[in-house]
């Protein structure tokens, strides 16, 4: 595939994929499965849309800093839906729950995702200096960033805690099966089961995240805590150019700690590893946001290099025919073709790994993923995951974060 025609048909995807409401704009992950607007989702399109039409991108992210939460919290899905639209709910109407009830908060969800959007918005302010946008999207992510710091650290510690796998943006990661009580051996529909009750058990506690967290489920996940890190750089500089010096002093010296307690907690042997706070142990399972700390710039050079080697392009382990594979193949949960998040290869990660390599002057590397993901779309097209062997495409079709391709530059 020349880089003309993964250009012209990604922008011919983000056509498809756009939304109108009565008051913005936005891109949907895929117009079958995933009909609403996703956090992380639309970090991802406002990078891929800058590189067409900056004034999209804009729209996309004064979207989805439009609905937070009275908490401040911004929530992984918003659903933009009017009343009697037809929307899925991933076939727990059997159960009886409505979008709404899964969720749990009424045109959005009750949780969060990995934070993206400060990056995002510091991105699009530095390609035109609009200051505008940055001061009209400023106290959004400020009070997004307010919430993280309040709610869903333990102690004083700077550290953030998750209280539902799908915060992870990896819904059913073999990270999270032992907190759930799933086996390695689980169907899609076990995993979402566990998943919503998990819900609504923090639905009972009103979803004051400290006591979700200390008593159903509370993981510093590694990729959450990274991007965390670096979103508060971000917000950093933003507050800088807002004129705000006490905000940017205080999110610069808030990151550092989080870097820091990144380094202190998370690292155990050679690789990073998500903390689980109930049992009070590493989660032991290697997927692929063990090279999060690339694109964190978290390593030395030699650190970098050996986790490169050693697993990233490792075949026993991470890579494969078409990419870097979403779980270890050493694991008992690896599941290549209907894993999910547990084996197929997904592309906002190739991204991330692109950028961490790059970050690390791993210049060979970072090309042979870019490869990789161009081979799979000529392949397979859009969608949702990929087979690590076949490069079959899987899941949901006309599916966005193959369209970051045009950002691995
Ligand atoms: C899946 C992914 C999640 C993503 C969503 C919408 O649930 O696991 O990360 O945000 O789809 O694309």
């Amino acid at each position: 595939m020349d880089s003309q025609i993964t250009t012209d048909s990604v922008r011919l995807l983000m056509e498809k994929n756009r939304r109108m409401t009565d008051t913005s704009q936005f891109t949907v992950p895929s117009g079958g499965l995933y009909p609403f607007q996703w956090l992380w989702d639309s970090c991802f399109h406002a990078i891929v849309l800058a590189h067409f039409d900056i004034g999209l991108a804009k729209e996309e992210m004064r979207a989805v800093l439009a609905r937070p939460l009275p908490s401040g919290m911004l929530p992984h899905m918003i659903y933009w839906t009017r009343e009697g639209d037809l929307v899925p709910n991933w076939g727990r109407e059997s159960r009886g729950d409505t979008i709404n009830s899964s969720w749990q908060t009424p045109g959005s969800s009750s949780l969060t995702q990995p934070p993206v959007v400060a990056q995002t918005v510091l991105r699009l302010y530095e390609a035109d200096g609009d200051e505008q946008f940055a001061l009209d999207t400023y106290e959004a992510l400020k009070r997004h960033f307010e919430y993280l710091h309040h709610d869903r650290t333990f102690n004083n510690d700077a550290l953030v805690y998750i209280i539902n796998p799908d915060e992870s943006g990896e819904d059913n990661s073999p990270r999270f099966d032992e907190l759930l009580g799933l086996s390695f051996l689980q169907t899609a529909d076990q995993s979402l089961d566990r998943r919503i009750d998990l819900m609504k058990k923090n639905a009972v506690c009103d979803f004051k995240a400290k006591t979700c967290m200390r008593h159903h489920f509370g993981v510093a996940d590694v990729s959450f805590n990274v991007l965390y890190a670096e979103d508060l750089l971000a917000l950093s500089e933003l507050a800088y150019v807002l004129n705000n010096r006490v905000d940017s002093d205080r999110f610069e010296k808030r990151a550092k700690q989080v870097q820091k307690e990144i380094k202190e907690q998370l690292k155990f042997g050679d690789v990073y590893l998500s903390y689980d706070h109930k049992n009070k142990k590493p989660i032991e399972v290697l997927t692929w946001d063990i090279f999060m700390p690339l694109y964190g710039g978290l390593l030395s050079h030699q650190d970098a290099k050996d986790l490169v080697n050693n697993y990233l392009l490792n075949e026993k382990l991470f890579l494969s025919e078409f990419g870097i594979v979403s779980t270890a193949k050493t694991e008992p949960s690896y599941d290549p073709e209907s894993g999910f998040w547990r084996g197929p290869i997904w592309l906002a990660p190739h991204w991330f790994i692109y950028k961490g390599l790059q970050r690390y002057g791993f210049k060979a590397e970072a090309e042979l993923i870019k490869e990789k993901t161009l081979t799979l779309l000529a392949k397979s097209g859009f969608r949702e995951h990929y087979h690590p062997v076949t490069g079959e495409g899987l899941g949901a079709e006309d599916f966005t974060w193959g369209a970051l391709v045009v950002d691995m530059n």
